[in-house]
């Protein structure tokens, strides 16, 4: 059977701009026996202010039953004092997150042929740009762990704590760990802080090095995550694995896309490597209200981000014809060039199409 359950979530801002050119290169890039069956979701910022809903459980049960999710960004309007920060991220994409167990945070860091890297052509000539960041998705610092005391007051006190479980922390080493041993290079980087958070930091250390022992053809590095700031500067090519907490994954992944060719290229899917419920895909950047409604945002995230929804169901092919589509196109690019968000995707769909 062929028909794929999708669950569209286009979100704010420029997300919905971005989810149509990632559906329209999706539907060329699907094998023929494929069928998308789209159930879209209004959920976000308008929905919010209009009905004070961020995400009813009946939508999170209804959502639950689908393949994927294709997700665009959320977030509202800056300073709107009728959406309090982290209502939507934490009411929508966190609880999505959290409840449909999306443990593996993956995302791909590839300086494609083509691409404009702001690092030096003597940085860039040292070999290839071509890492993945497995960002834990579902405890750190993100679960809301914390309160806040005598707000207002100059006795208050504010605390976030990072929950960091035995069993969380192994089970996304282990994935990341298999992720390593796939790939030519077997390398893989654990990025904690370890030398001041010693109580998260020994748990993740102690945990890596045990599965470790597991893969001794897996080359094995630690890096503290204010050195990997260098490092994405000066020589990202020592990365082929990272493994990391959802905070510093977070901000990693952020540098990561600024220096293999902008926000705009950047593709992440929220994985429940275990398939209990469905995964989710979106591109690492949010709702970028500066340039909503231009339609001037840069849909290349979203289609890469369609890419790894397509091999996440099993279709590797599609994936890659899609990759291809975006480095021919990536290539075709010239410096400064104004495309409209629809005339990329156009463009992308059509190489996907031959
Ligand atoms: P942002 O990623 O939305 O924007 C940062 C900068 O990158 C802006 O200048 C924006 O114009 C630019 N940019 C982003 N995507 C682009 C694209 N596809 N093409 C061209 N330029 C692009 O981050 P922000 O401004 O910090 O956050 C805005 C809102 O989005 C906030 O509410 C935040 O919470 C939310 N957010 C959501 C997600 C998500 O849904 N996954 C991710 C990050 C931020
Ligand atoms: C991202 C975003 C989210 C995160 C926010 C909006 C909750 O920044 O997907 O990178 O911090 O994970
Ligand atoms: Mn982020």
């Amino acid at each position: 059977d062929g028909s794929v359950a999708l669950a569209v979530v286009p979100g704010d801002g420029i997300g919905p701009e971005v989810t149509a050119e990632a559906l329209k290169v999706l539907e060329v890039a699907a094998p023929a026996s494929v069928k998308f069956e789209q159930t879209r979701y209004d959920l976000g910022a308008e929905r919010y202010l209009a009905t004070q809903e961020v995400l009813p459980d009946s939508v999170l049960a209804e959502i639950r039953q689908h393949d994927a999710i294709l997700l665009g960004a959320v977030g509202g309007k800056p300073n709107d004092p009728n959406l309090p920060p982290g209502i939507l991220e934490r009411g929508l994409l966190l609880r999505l997150r959290f409840e449909l167990d999306h443990y593996v945070n993956l995302r791909p860091s590839r300086i494609y042929p083509g691409a404009v890297s702001p690092l030096s052509t003597e940085i860039l000539g040292k070999g290839d740009v071509d890492f993945v960041v497995v960002r834990e998705g579902t405890e750190g610092p993100y679960t809301g762990n914390g309160g806040a005391l005598r707000t207002g007051t100059p006795a208050e006190v504010a605390t976030e704590v990072s929950v960091n479980t035995a069993y969380g922390v192994e089970r996304v080493i282990r994935d990341a760990f298999a992720r390593a041993q796939r790939r030519p290079r077997k390398k893989l980087t654990l990025v904690h802080k370890t030398n001041v958070l010693v109580n998260a930091g020994s748990l993740w250390w102690r945990l890596f090095e045990e599965v470790a022992a597991e893969y001794p053809d897996v080359t094995t590095d630690y890096c503290h995550i204010d050195a990997v700031m260098i490092f994405l500067a000066t020589d990202p090519q020592r990365f082929d694995v990272i493994v990391t907490d959802n905070l510093f994954g977070d901000i990693v992944t952020d540098l990561a896309a600024a220096i293999t060719g902008g926000i705009g290229l950047a593709a992440s899917g929220n994985v429940n490597p275990d398939r209990t419920a469905p995964s989710m895909f979106e591109p690492v950047h949010g709702s970028a209200p500066d340039i909503a409604g231009q339609l001037v945002a840069d849909p290349t995230a979203a289609i890469l981000s369609g890419a790894l929804l397509l091999d996440h169901l099993g279709h590797p092919e599609a994936a890659a014809r899609i990759e291809t589509a975006v480095i021919e196109d990536l290539a075709a690019r010239t410096p400064g060039e104004k495309r409209s968000t629809p005339a990329v995707g156009d463009a992308i769909a059509a190489r996907v199409a031959g």
